[in-house]
């Protein structure tokens, strides 16, 4: 080093141990490939399924590297379809237990090391001490306990100024990556801020937990295989080895991703995948989803693999259930079929599928060899970017870049345009863009194809559903640059260097908006010419620059929390249409998870997001359910009561589309699910988005049209389900949001929520009554509501018992719950979905175990009901008993932990819920992203950390904002509608104190 050096401007670098600076990742895969190859013969021994060895590079980086111990096992098994108990650090090494698993694996690493000892990463002591003469502290962090010694016998001690490993980890209680925590306890320990110092990761965990915790820049080291993990997991840089990093390079790359320029940067527009990770990519398809509301397709690549899912899914568009389709997660079997012929939501043929061939040649990731894949998402413009790079034995480069959009402007248009490039050769280019799919009976179960008549300038193709009676019609065209006319299929002599450029739209009709929807595609597609299509992208793009004034938030100080809230935004932007006979499935248009259905989510997590930010896509959400008033209405017939009662999972009708059963693949074990019949709090939830909605944006023609009779209806149900005993009403046999218990009574959430729907009936009644006399009457007659019925809301909801906090100032959650079995959720099984569960519902329904906030979602709801003694008691009691299998979950916690002032506590559970679907913290993915918890993220920045209170003169941040933000953000700006006035917001950091 020249003794003049410039100064760098990161101020420490913390390693992680195992293969970066020492060389037990080998170690700590051939232990586990020992024990859970013992572990899989001796089972499949005893005839539990097939012997299939673990695969110490695959398997090792996919499930366990970098994971506490217990964490690994648990992971590892539950991709086999495997659920052990977790027993206890006690038991012997040969239970079939969790915690024993983790300790064979240790009694087999120390066995290891003993025998072959440490050796270190030549380079990685070489940068350490580069650095270290360059005033940059180091520090190293593992998750092993063995971490101080495996150091000592390596002789590295003396290199760290500060070592966090195992013992360090639970003495301080630190969560296991991807959590920060152990990163951040490092940084804590070198007295220095996270943005100040750069994280050095081999494993995917790690790199997240890098950053999570917001450090500087996170470099993944990438011993072989490993590199899209990292890349995906958010490592600015990966490297094969740390001998290939150049200090200077690498301040220069520091400087430039942590320096605060006024703008925010490009990087917190768009999210990038690098490379191809086939046991990932379903995941990837749900993230790159484009869409406009009307439809979704999946981010699949352009000549989509033998295995992919790529699904174009158009809003509104169900059929009878197939058993060929899995009910949500994977594990599940379709137990029943029934015979509702708006059961699940069709997949239906990618629209956007090409085959390309040069010289001959098919390229696409199969055939290949392929030498690099990109994907862009595009976030501001809403267009999802492809690139591939192809290059065969002989060194012919071949490059192709496709671009596709799903219009914003004209929802039933798609966009498309491919490049190709042959770098370095000449070779015929041949683009077929038939939308044929021969695997269809596969793909798409549900269809029945049509053969209408297409010419060779346009590619005409329809389909029927089996059961459901919608026709789908796609029309095609496409165009070679410089042709005079449309081609289904196009070649041309590609010319080295020359690009040849393709472009194509895609129209999509159906007939539940147009009579002849083969005619409507066709027509739509009609004279699509090369300057038009400028024209709709430029339509579509301007209509992405009006979502981003309503829907961005920046934060200044950290891109990567922009980022994700921006990505956030997209996909709920994506999700909602304008069309009220459609609303927003759980898992959106982006993937086949719960089959499309409508939950609560969308009144009690998406509708706060969209009153404030597209307060015409909220009132659209809400006409769904008052176009859904009949099927509430049989329903509520059918299960003996009057009025309306909504379905807990809905689709076009109104009717319920709860399975009753699963089985469960693995085990053929049947669970009944009890939620269809019981889970009747939607129907409450449904009648509060209205009161909210209308408090929000003042809509009196929606309440005078539609809202009221949703209310009245709603109270109807409510007033003949309650039962009178003594002289309290109570509502007996429900599901409340915590799945884990069934038919228990008085459930203090349904309680409350039903009493909010009679009271709120009863108080629009008499608004209406009071406003607009002609359509109360007019209302009154088409219902035939009674005289004394308002009269008779009231009464219920006054004499409807609440359960109340006791001496503790605890809620029961339902009757008879302080009496279950206690049980305090351990560390290690949160967060991860409720599969796990289901083997053992009915022992969960004895036990305090809890999904996800139930009585807490009323002091979320209700803020000014409850104190905050109260508020705190209830935290305390329930937030460690809560397992939050749900997404719903995080959210809710993290924004009552802001109100108490758990600033930490917070932002945790904030972290988790925002980076749910970009971090795939869930493990399901896969199966399309999450959007109650991304809305629920928004709330908790707006409504928690922020403490947004909105009052007549509009929204106002509250003063006190500063203390529960992290302490790097230094502004945030937002906008938020009130009574049709868009409000623009800004937080700066340090202003409170002047
Ligand atoms: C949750 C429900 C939610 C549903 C759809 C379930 O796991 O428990 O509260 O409505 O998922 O997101």
């Amino acid at each position: 080093m020249p003794p003049a050096a410039a100064k760098l401007s990161f101020r420490a670098v913390v390693f992680d141990m195992d293969g970066v600076v020492t060389r037990t990742a080998d170690l700590h895969a051939a232990a586990w490939k020992e024990l859970f190859d013992d572990y899989l013969r001796a089972r499949a021994d005893r005839g539990a399924g097939m012997f299939e060895p673990f695969d110490a590079k695959g398997d090792y980086l996919a499930y366990v590297d970098g994971k506490p111990r217990q964490e690994g096992a648990r992971s590892f098994l539950a991709a086999r379809g495997i659920t052990l108990p977790d027993g206890s650090p006690d038991d012997p090494p040969d239970a079939e237990t969790i915690y024993a698993l983790a300790r064979r694996k240790d009694e087999l690493f120390e066995r290891r090391l003993q025998r072959r000892g440490v050796a270190v990463f030549d380079s990685t002591t070489a940068l350490i001490h580069v650095l270290r003469s360059r005033a940059v502290a180091t520090a190293v962090v593992t998750s092993s306990r063995h971490g101080r010694e495996v150091l000592q016998s390596a002789h590295v001690t003396a290199l760290f100024d500060v070592i966090l490993d195992g013992t360090d980890a639970a003495r301080l209680e630190l969560k296991g990556k991807p959590d920060p925590d152990i990163f951040l306890a490092a940084a804590e320990h070198l007295k220095l801020a996270p943005r100040q110092c750069i994280v050095i990761e081999d494993a995917a965990a790690g790199v997240m937990a890098g950053r999570h915790g917001g450090f500087g820049l996170v470099i993944g080291v990438d011993r072989g295989g490993n590199r899209q993990a990292l890349m995906r997991s958010g490592a600015d840089i990966v490297v094969a080895d740390l001998g290939e990093v150049d200090v200077d390079a690498l301040d220069r790359r520091f400087r430039n991703r942590t320096s605060a320029s006024p703008r925010e940067p490009e990087d917190a527009w768009r999210v990038e995948q690098e490379g191809f990770d086939p046991a990932r990519e379903h995941e990837m398809e749900s993230l790159f989803t484009v869409g406009n509301g009307y439809l979704g397709v999946r981010g699949s690549l352009d000549m989509p693999l033998p295995g992919s899912q790529a699904d174009l899914f158009v809003a509104g568009i169900y059929d009878r259930k197939q058993p060929a389709l899995p009910y949500s997660e994977l594990e599940f079997l379709t137990a029943r079929r029934d015979e509702y012929a708006y059961a699940e939501r069709v997949p239906l043929p990618f629209p956007y599928r090409l085959r390309v061939s040069v010289g001959g040649r098919t390229l696409d990731l199969v055939e290949g060899p392929w030498r690099e894949l990109r994907r862009v998402l595009d976030l501001r413009h809403g267009g999802l970017q492809l690139f591939y790079l192809f290059e065969d034995k002989q060194g012919r480069r071949t490059a192709i870049e496709t671009w596709r959009c799903a219009s914003l402007a004209e929802p039933h248009l798609l966009l498309q345009e491919v490049t190709v490039t042959c770098e370095n050769h000449d070779a015929l280019v041949e683009i077929d863009t038939s939308l044929h799919d021969p695997d269809l009976a596969d793909h798409d179960p549900h269809l029945r194809a049509l053969v209408p008549e297409s010419a060779d300038d346009v590619e005409l193709r329809a389909y029927a559903t089996q059961a459901s009676g919608y026709t789908v019609a796609l029309a095609s065209r496409a165009r070679l640059s410089g042709e005079s006319r449309d081609r289904v299929y196009v070649q041309a002599q590609g010319k080295a260097g020359v690009a040849l450029r393709l472009r194509r739209c895609v129209a999509i009709h159906t007939n539940r908006h147009d009579a002849d929807p083969i005619a409507a595609a066709r027509a739509r597609a009609q004279g699509f010419s090369w300057d038009a299509f400028d024209r709709a992208r430029a339509a579509h793009e301007a209509c992405w620059a009006e979502v981003w004034r309503s829907a961005d938030v920046t934060i200044g100080g950290s891109v990567a929390t922009t980022q994700a809230l921006r990505f956030n935004a997209y996909h709920l932007r994506i999700a909602a249409n304008r069309d009220p006979r459609t609303s927003i499935g759980a898992r959106t248009l982006s993937g086949r998870a719960y089959e499309g259905h409508v939950f609560w989510d969308v009144e009690i997590f998406m509708l706060p997001y969209f009153v404030r930010t597209f307060p015409d896509i909220a009132r659209s959400l809400l006409l769904y359910r008052y176009y859904t008033l009949d099927g509430a209405r049989s329903r509520a017939l059918s299960l003996g009561y009057r009025g309306a009662c909504y379905a807990w999972e809905s689709t076009v009708t109104g009717a319920d589309a709860t399975p009753r059963q699963i089985i469960l693949k693995t085990s053929h074990k049947k669970i009944p699910i009890y939620t269809g019949h019981e889970q009747v709090h939607v129907t409450a939830d449904i009648a509060f988005a209205v009161i909210r909605y209308f408090e929000a944006t003042g809509d009196a023609a929606f309440m005078t049209e539609a809202g009221a009779e949703i209310l009245f209806e709603t109270a109807r149900f409510w007033a003949s389900r309650c039962v009178r005993k003594d002289d309290r009403y109570h509502i007996e046999a429900v599901t409340g949001p915590d799945e884990y218990h069934h038919t228990v009574n008085d459930n203090a959430y349904t309680n409350w929520m039903a009493r909010f729907n009679l009271e709120h009936a009863g108080r629009m009644q008499r608004w209406l009554a009071r406003q607009a006399p002609e359509i109360w009457k007019a209302l009154r007659s088409k219902l035939a509501i009674a005289d004394e019925e308002p009269a008779l809301w009231a009464a219920v909801a006054e004499a409807l018992y609440l359960p109340q906090a006791n001496a503790s100032g605890v809620i029961e959650q339902f009757e008879g719950y302080f009496e279950l079995r206690d049980y305090v959720v351990p560390a290690s099984e949160r967060f991860h979905p409720p599969l796990r569960r289901l083997f053992e519902s009915e022992k969960i329904n004895g036990m305090q175990l809890i999904k996800q906030a139930d009585v807490l979602m009323l002091p979320l709801l209700f803020p000014e009901r409850f104190t905050r003694e109260v508020l705190a008691a209830n935290y305390r009691y329930y937030e460690p008993r809560t397992d939050h299998a749900s997404s719903l979950s995080p959210a809710v916690h993290a924004t009552l932990a802001a109100r108490l002032g758990l600033p930490e506590q917070a932002q945790d559970y904030w972290r988790r819920g925002l980076w749910l679907d970009l971090s795939n913290t869930m493990g399901n993915g896969a199966l399309g992203i999450h959007a109650a918890s991304m809305a629920g993220a928004w709330q908790t920045l707006v409504y928690g950390l922020l403490g947004i209170h909105v009052g007549d003169d509009g929204p106002v941040v509250d003063r006190e904002a500063g203390r529960r933000l992290p302490a790097r953000w230094q502004s945030v700006e937002l906008s938020l509608y009130h009574h049709g006035k868009r409000y623009p917001l800004r937080w700066t950091a340090g202003e409170e104190e002047r």
